[in-house]
């Protein structure tokens, strides 16, 4: 039997998906020790976990590295990977933005070029694009967005809205909601050809388990 691998997006969602493959019997002990190993295996039931950088747990899935990826909602937007989405986990829930000082709520559509900076360039783009038929200038950030409007970089961020904290800290406030998010289950197409009955196995565990159809 091949090993089945795993991408999980370090971080939380590695957390809470770590808790659920060991609620269904896969060994995840190692992981939970902090080291900076990448891959864990468990003999026992031929899986393999690798920790990547959330944006890339796409990527691995898609080039068939990994078999099956639990990531966020935001990541799957914003890297449009050719893979299937079999299950929203529920958790890891937050919301894509658009952010900035409380001046502009309700005022976005009368800025001309509004800048706009984040970590997330196609979702911003697409957001002004398709909704709000509104021109923008993107300035691609890779972390801290929140301090692009503070020193006079942009006027606005898109980006994501977990508990609100990083907004109250640095006074800025959600102007406009684009969309719910959360994590998700995603399988690479080829392995779910010829790995169906142990990827769909999984995928069935994971749906009762985040619907809580077996009580826990
Ligand atoms: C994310 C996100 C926000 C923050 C939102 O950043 O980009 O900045 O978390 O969370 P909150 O609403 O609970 O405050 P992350 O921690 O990934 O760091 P980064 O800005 O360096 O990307």
């Amino acid at each position: 039997m091949r090993y089945l691998t795993v991408a999980l997006a370090k971080g939380r969602l590695a957390e809470l998906a770590m808790d659920i493959f060991s609620s269904i019997g896969m060994d995840c002990e190692q992981m939970k020790e902090k080291t900076r190993k990448l891959i864990f295996t468990d003999e026992k039931n031929k899986m393999k976990f690798i920790l990547v950088k959330a944006s890339d747990v796409p990527t691995y899935v898609e080039h068939g590295a990994a078999d099956i990826g639990i990531v966020g909602k935001d990541t799957l937007l914003e890297e449009h990977r050719n893979i299937y989405e079999m299950v929203d986990l529920g958790f890891g829930k937050c919301k894509m933005c658009v952010c900035g000082p409380a001046a502009l709520k309700g005022q976005l559509d009368n800025v001309i070029n509004l800048r706009v900076a984040s970590k997330y360039p196609h979702i911003a783009a697409k957001y002004f694009r398709e909704e709000k038929g509104q021109t923008i200038e993107l300035i691609k950030l890779n972390g801290s967005v929140e301090l692009a409007p503070l020193v006079g970089l942009s006027d606005v961020i898109v980006d994501i809205v977990e508990t609100g904290k990083t907004l109250k800290e640095n006074g800025l406030d959600v102007l406009e909601e684009i969309v719910d998010l959360s994590a998700h289950f995603v399988v690479n197409k080829v392995s779910m050809k010829i790995e169906k009955d142990r990827v769909m196995d999984i995928v069935e565990k994971f749906k009762e388990k985040v619907s809580g159809e077996d009580g826990k």
